[in-house]
């Protein structure tokens, strides 16, 4: 199995990455480099600068991405990933969709958008656009913030993005200016980019494109790590949700890659429910791979194994009633720090799924619904709802993950496309 091995997210700026900017780009990418001093090392930062930004001022060394949780809008925000982080401590976390856009019309207010605890690395900050100049602009103010990578959305069909010029999965379709938004990108932050895309759009969908669109990006931008979901996105109309259901999965495409790419870095993605699934996406080849719903739907049984089945490191060792306390702590912290955000419901949303399929659940979301009414912390809004759930689910350790569908990519070797070879036209693009 090949593995990320040696991750290391503090790496420098690199004259390699300067010297595929200028050799491969149609654009003045140096116009677009930012004041790169500001791309410190990390311990270069002033103490005045680290209390600022309240950021671990340490090298970090954490372990591979050989899991993450993927970027979900309204889903992923601060409180899901501080409850994630106190399941798993080795999962990497994403944000949510940023738009570049945001971050620089925020320059001021940009606590609001990009804060975090550090308690949440390994993060990645997902950032989407179409604007060279503001995802360089907005790639330098998430600096101070110390996101561990930036990865780059190409992959949402929502018609807010998709149908707003070339952005997000119609990014597909121009392969050139993902490789200049990348370039863009690495150019002004010292830490890895990557990308996170689908396996083709409308029609668009052959393997060979796939490949040309991989092929491109990789040789014009210093991009080696790519988040594959692995099917299709339908730009007609479907809504979002159905963009994650109609097309079909093709994982075969996924381990294509990684057999016509061996230099690039993988992380696979779509349909994966369980850990057992995850370990054998591993098995079969994947480099890391990515699970989205499951750990929003079904936090305790997904997160809560993966330190111990993907990482072999200890658990968190925690009972859902010392995760809800410590919770607590947090959410009495941040309950209405912008005024009237974050709300109680806000803050309680991911914890909805908390007790997914246990006795009690449907009782202590009734009760949660009456208690949004009035209670004013987090710990009156506890007190009030949690008779609901027995002692033995509050108290219980992480159960062992049941048996899944290990089978799930037993079959991929027969399934494989034929080897991809870039055309002269690509490589001359390129
Ligand atoms: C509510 C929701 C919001 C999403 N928002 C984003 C997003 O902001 N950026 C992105 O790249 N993908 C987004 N996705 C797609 C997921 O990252 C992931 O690719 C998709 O859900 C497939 O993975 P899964 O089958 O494990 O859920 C979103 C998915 C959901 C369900």
């Amino acid at each position: 199995m090949v593995n990320f091995g040696g991750y290391s997210p503090t790496v420098p700026f690199t004259p390699v990455c300067s010297n595929i900017i200028k050799n491969h780009c149609r654009l003045p990418i140096n116009i677009y480099r930012r004041n790169l001093t500001k791309s410190r090392s990390v311990s270069s930062y002033t103490q005045a600068e680290q209390l600022h930004y309240k950021a671990p001022m340490v090298a970090r060394n954490y372990l591979p991405p050989w899991f993450s949780v993927a970027p979900m809008m309204d889903w992923t925000d601060n409180h899901y990933r501080t409850l994630a982080r106190l399941i798993s401590k080795h999962a990497w976390l994403y944000t949510e969709m940023l738009a570049a856009e945001t971050i620089v019309y925020q320059k001021d207010n940009l606590d609001r958008f990009l804060e975090y605890s550090p308690e949440q690395h390994p993060i990645v900050l997902q950032i989407g656009g179409n604007n060279l100049e503001n995802l360089a602009k907005a790639t330098e103010l998430a600096n101070p913030y110390f996101y561990d990578e930036m990865n780059f959305n190409c992959g949402c069909p929502s018609p807010k993005v998709a149908g707003h010029g070339c952005f997000g999965v119609r990014l597909m379709l121009d392969p050139k200016f993902v490789g200049e938004a990348m370039s863009v990108i690495a150019a002004n932050t010292n830490v890895p980019v990557s990308v996170k895309c689908r396996i083709g759009v409308d029609d668009h969908d052959s393997y060979n494109e796939l490949c040309d669109f991989i092929y491109k990006v990789s040789s014009l931008s210093p991009t080696k790590h790519f988040i594959i979901h692995s099917r299709k996105a339908l730009l007609n109309g479907i809504s979002p949700a159905d963009n994650r259901t109609i097309p079909p999965l093709k994982y075969e495409y996924f381990y294509g890659l990684l057999r016509d790419f061996p230099d690039l870095r993988f992380t696979i993605n779509g349909g994966i429910t369980d850990i057992n699934e995850v370990n054998a996406a591993r098995s079969a080849g994947a480099h890391g791979v990515m699970v989205g719903r499951a750990a929003y739907h079904n936090p305790w049984h997904t997160l809560g194994n993966v330190d111990t089945a993907i990482y072999g490191a200890p658990s968190c060792g925690l009972t859902r009633r010392q995760i809800i306390e410590k919770y607590q702590v947090y959410g009495d912290s941040v309950l209405g720090k912008y005024g009237s955000k974050p709300h109680m419901r806000d803050i309680v949303k991911p914890l909805l799924h908390f007790f997914y399929s246990e006795p009690g659940n449907g009782l202590w979301k009734r009760k949660a619904d009456a208690a949004f009414q009035h209670c004013t912390t987090l710990k009156s809004f506890f007190e009030e709802t949690l008779v609901a759930i027995p002692d033995s689910v509050m108290d219980s350790s992480i159960p062992r993950p049941p048996s899944g569908r290990e089978d799930l990519f037993s079959n991929m070797e027969s399934l494989l496309p034929p080897s991809y070879e870039a055309s002269e036209d690509v490589v001359l693009c390129a």
